[in-house]
């Protein structure tokens, strides 16, 4: 049975603050994707947890979204609702920092320089939120959150207020039990890391150099999801588009990126379907010339037909 009863529309339809037919699509950095049936801006995180609340009672679909860096939402747009997820405080004690979901983790890494702490300047490399990187154990040059995450603050549906370790978010490459396993669906509340005290000069310093780094080699001013597809263990998905010659194979305005094989870049204008198509493209062709099943790592949301 359709969720979609009178009574449950009229729910969201209510609920303070709530817009139908919202466009989502400048909400992520491809720049692509249809609308949310109905979408809420929250930055209190309890206010979050009733809306997901009275959707889980009435099983209505429900999406979190952070940056939308990580995002392929599809043409069709969103059923349900769609909920951008912006508390974005943070506290400092001694060498732990505490930081809402909707914190970048750039500027989180920023902040943590500026504290004299030191072993977050990878995060100056990720896109996206605290949130989406916790969801996804999102790291740069071969460092990730979980790493140096102690403690973060959850909340699931019809199950209350959480505190999970790492060991309990069963983070993994690029994984984790909210993007994957039995937490689907729980939101992040914030992150608390713990770093080391340190020179926030020499962080700086750091930082100017890998961003000075990932400008030469990742297309990084273009509209796109950042890496595409996990690498393969021991392998690298860039390289082995590039082996495939997939550079610069296009699907409507759909582009791999002659810089990175393993970027897709929206030229202007492509849709959901042109990048969906081109993964697929991908994916077939460094299976046929390599054998080896390139996995997505960017994650297709909404209604394909
Ligand atoms: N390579 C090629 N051709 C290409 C691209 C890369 O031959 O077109 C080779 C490089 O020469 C290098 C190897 O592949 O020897 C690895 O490439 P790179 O250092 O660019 O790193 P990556 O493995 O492609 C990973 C993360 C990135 C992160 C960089 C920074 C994944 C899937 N990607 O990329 O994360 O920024 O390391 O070190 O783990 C993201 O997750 O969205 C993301 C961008």
């Amino acid at each position: 049975m359709s969720w979609r009863t009178r009574s449950s529309l009229a729910w969201l339809r209510e609920l303070p603050g709530v817009r139908a037919d919202e466009p989502l699509a400048s909400r992520t950095s491809f720049g692509i994707g249809g609308p949310a049936e109905f979408f809420l801006e929250l930055g209190r995180p309890e206010a979050v947890e009733k809306a997901i609340e009275g959707c889980a009672e009435r099983d209505i679909p429900y999406l979190l979204l952070g940056a939308g860096t990580n995002l392929l939402i599809a043409d069709g747009g969103v059923e349900g609702l769609v909920i951008r997820v912006v508390n974005r405080e943070h506290e400092i004690d001694g060498t732990r920092v505490r930081a809402g979901a909707g914190l970048k983790m750039m500027r989180l890494a920023r902040i943590a320089a500026d504290a004299n702490l030191r072993g977050f300047e990878f995060a100056i490399g990720v896109p996206g939120t605290v949130g989406g990187a916790v969801y996804q154990n999102a790291g740069c040059w071969g460092k990730e959150i979980g790493e140096v995450l102690v403690e973060v603050e959850g909340f699931v549906p019809e199950g209350g207020r959480h505190k999970w370790t790492a060991t309990d978010l069963k983070l993994g490459y690029r994984t984790s039990a909210l993007r994957d396993g039995h937490l689907k669906g729980a939101l992040v509340v914030s992150a608390t890391v713990r770093l080391k005290q340190g020179d926030g000069e020499e962080a700086r310093q750091l930082m100017a150099k890998l961003t000075r780094e990932r400008n030469e080699t990742q297309p990084i001013k273009t509209k796109n999801c950042g890496s595409v597809f996990k690498n393969p263990l021991g392998d690298s998905a860039g390289r082995l588009v590039q082996a495939g010659g997939l550079k610069g194979a296009r699907e409507g305005a759909a582009v791999v990126s002659s810089l990175h094989g393993n970027f897709i870049v929206n030229e202007g204008g492509a849709t959901a379907a042109d990048v969906k198509r081109l993964i697929e493209r991908v994916m077939a062709e460094v299976k046929r010339r390599f054998g080896i099943q390139l996995e997505p790592e960017v994650e297709m949301v909404g209604r394909w037909k």
